[in-house]
């Protein structure tokens, strides 16, 4: 765990209220149907992924590169890996949620993601400020189940 919560500290940009605490990861990975993903390069941790499954439908929940490991395809390798995991698990497709704004919609368009709604004042700033979430969904029907 303490990974993952070092690599949260240091991906997400805490203007955004988006980290979640060692005990949010905790008691997520406890839960049936979590997973986590880690991507390591030459043996140092370069970024992570955690995800969920329900009967037939997945949700990523957060996906994080260091930022001295980004634009070099890590986060890709890590979505497609959980896009894999997610229909040998028996999902259909795989949403996602994320900041009005956030770089990583061009990461998500690219690998096939498609928007489905607004969330209108989802997330809140360290400031205070309320901030929409962009839902994305993307089938998994070329991954084998
Ligand atoms: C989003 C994130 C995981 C992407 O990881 P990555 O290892 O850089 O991913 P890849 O190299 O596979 O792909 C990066 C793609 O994202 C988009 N992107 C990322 N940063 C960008 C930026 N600063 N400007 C424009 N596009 C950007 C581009 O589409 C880019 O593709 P390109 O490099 O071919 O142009 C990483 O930026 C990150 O950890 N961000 C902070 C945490 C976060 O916001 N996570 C997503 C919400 S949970």
């Amino acid at each position: 765990m303490g990974i993952v919560t070092a690599l949260m500290a240091e991906a997400f940009d805490p203007a955004y209220g988006e980290a979640w605490t060692a005990g949010q990861c905790l008691g997520i990975l406890s839960l049936s149907g979590v997973w986590l993903t880690l991507a390591s390069i030459d043996g140092a941790p370069a970024g992570f992924a955690l995800a969920r499954s329900t009967l037939d439908e997945a949700e990523l929940l957060l996906l994080a590169t260091t930022p001295q490991w980004r634009r070099r395809g890590v986060g890709g390798q890590l979505l497609r890996s959980v896009m894999r995991d997610a229909a040998a698990r028996g999902a259909c497709k795989l949403h996602l949620e994320v900041r009005a704004g956030n770089a990583a919609i061009g990461l998500y368009q690219r690998e096939g993601f498609s928007k489905t709604g607004e969330r209108r004042n989802y997330y809140r700033g360290h400031d205070g400020r309320a901030i929409d979430a962009h839902s994305f969904m993307r089938l998994l029907d070329n991954f084998e189940r």
